[in-house]
């Protein structure tokens, strides 16, 4: 469908006005979002819970015998019962709090990694993961002499799964992938990466890096039967600093603490220290209370949304943006598998991405240029970066054409 030919314009209905920041402008022009692959902006009922919190009722959790500590206790690890039914997870004890997906992985690789993989165990990955699915793997092989193997990338950012099936080996003892590329907006089918992993022998562990997944589509960790998902609350329209992962409970209570301190403990001697189980054990320390308290807020929001409403309206969008890219001269798309979500990632021939997104914040379009911490991905596609748009569910129309008209501007200034 031609821009121009758009039988009617794709409002982000009222959700729109519940984000602040999206009232007001960048450099001068209506501020167009487009980064919420990066950090997502936050709804008024987000800002507000947290709010109520510190100004009304906070106090620390699991420690005060007092009336508002009890109180904020409660709500906290109500929070936890509600990402459970978010993701369609057995139990409230499969949560654990993190500060992000990154510190998620890091947990299961320094906690599971360190216990069950030994010198010669084989991980596979994707050579389309972030950096955080990437590096803490490193740091294990490096402490253990663990094998890291890559799924390739096929041309049209897909992953090549016939190459993974040969991958796959008696030494193979964990597959970790990421659900939705950062870099492209391409869906993996997890389902199918689970299952064949399944098929080759039950004992292979999967992880799955929901970042971008928790924020676009439903989740199911039951129907997936994975044994890892993480995800972030930034990129969920809630606050930094708080992240996720889920564990099957089995696998849980199988893996020794991350780190120590208060709070995981059952007792404390100086002749031997005894554990909690899942998931305290896996919490060290005063917790992220407030942003706990906000990440609820967050999925109260986004189920009052509806991830049909959300899939339908970033899918349509996702379409149109594709045409409207189609305008711009030299420009090459990286991510052309139909499955993919709201991400539109690209370069332009003969201009450097961070020259592109400069001009583009002129014209009040926030958009990422660069690596996208995927570096792997970037060379297997023999670039250095890409600019990155990519969508929320607030995004609308006018944000694309900002984007289109920003971008021919760009060509017309540097080209
Ligand atoms: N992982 C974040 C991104 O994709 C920061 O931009």
């Amino acid at each position: 469908m031609a821009a121009n030919s758009a039988p009617k314009m794709i409002n982000a209905h009222d959700f729109r006005s519940d984000f602040p920041v999206l009232q007001t402008q960048m450099n001068g022009k209506p501020l167009a979002f487009l980064d919420s692959g990066a950090s997502a902006q936050k709804p008024q009922s987000v800002i507000d819970a947290m709010n109520v919190v510190l100004e009304g009722g906070y106090s620390n959790i699991h420690r005060g015998l007092y009336s508002i500590s009890q109180q904020l206790t409660g709500d906290f690890e109500a929070v936890r019962a509600k990402v459970a039914s978010f993701i369609g997870a057995n139990s409230e004890k499969e949560i654990i709090f993190t500060r992000n997906s990154t510190e998620s992985i890091n947990l299961v690789a320094q906690s599971w990694g360190r216990t069950f993989l030994k010198a010669g165990d084989e991980i596979i990955l994707t050579e389309m993961e972030h950096h955080a699915n990437i590096v803490p793997w490193q740091l294990l092989a490096e402490q253990i002499g663990i094998e890291i193997k890559t799924i390739p990338v096929l041309e049209d950012g897909s992953l090549d799964l016939a190459a993974f099936e040969t991958l796959l080996s008696e030494k193979t003892k964990l597959v970790s992938v990421v659900h939705i590329s950062n870099a492209t907006g391409v869906i993996n089918n997890i389902s199918k990466i689970i299952q064949l992993s399944r098929d080759f022998n039950l004992k292979i562990k999967v992880l799955i890096d929901g970042s971008q997944g928790a924020v676009h589509t439903k989740i199911d960790v039951k129907a997936l039967d994975c044994d890892f998902y993480v995800f972030t609350g930034h990129k969920l329209y809630g606050p930094t600093g708080i992240g996720v992962l889920y564990g099957k409970y089995d696998v849980l209570e199988s893996m020794p603490p991350y780190q120590g301190g208060g709070d995981m403990i059952e007792r404390v001697s100086f002749d031997g220290t005894t554990f909690k189980g899942p998931p305290y054990r896996f919490e060290a320390g005063t917790p992220a209370i407030v942003e706990v308290i906000g990440l609820g807020a967050a999925i109260d929001y986004l189920e009052n949304v509806g991830f049909e409403y959300i899939e339908t309206h970033e899918n349509a969008l996702r379409d149109y943006g594709h045409e409207r890219l189609k305008e711009i001269d030299g420009l090459k798309l990286y991510g052309t598998h139909p499955d993919k979500t709201g991400i539109f990632s690209f370069g332009v021939q003969g201009l450097h991405h961070s020259d592109i997104g400069m001009i583009l914040d002129q014209c009040g379009v926030a958009v990422r240029a660069g690596h996208h911490c995927c570096m792997p991905l970037m060379q297997r596609f023999g670039i250095e970066g890409t600019i990155r748009a990519s969508l929320g569910l607030y995004s609308n129309q006018s944000d694309i054409d900002q984007l289109s008209e920003g971008l021919k501007k760009a060509k017309d200034m540097l080209g």
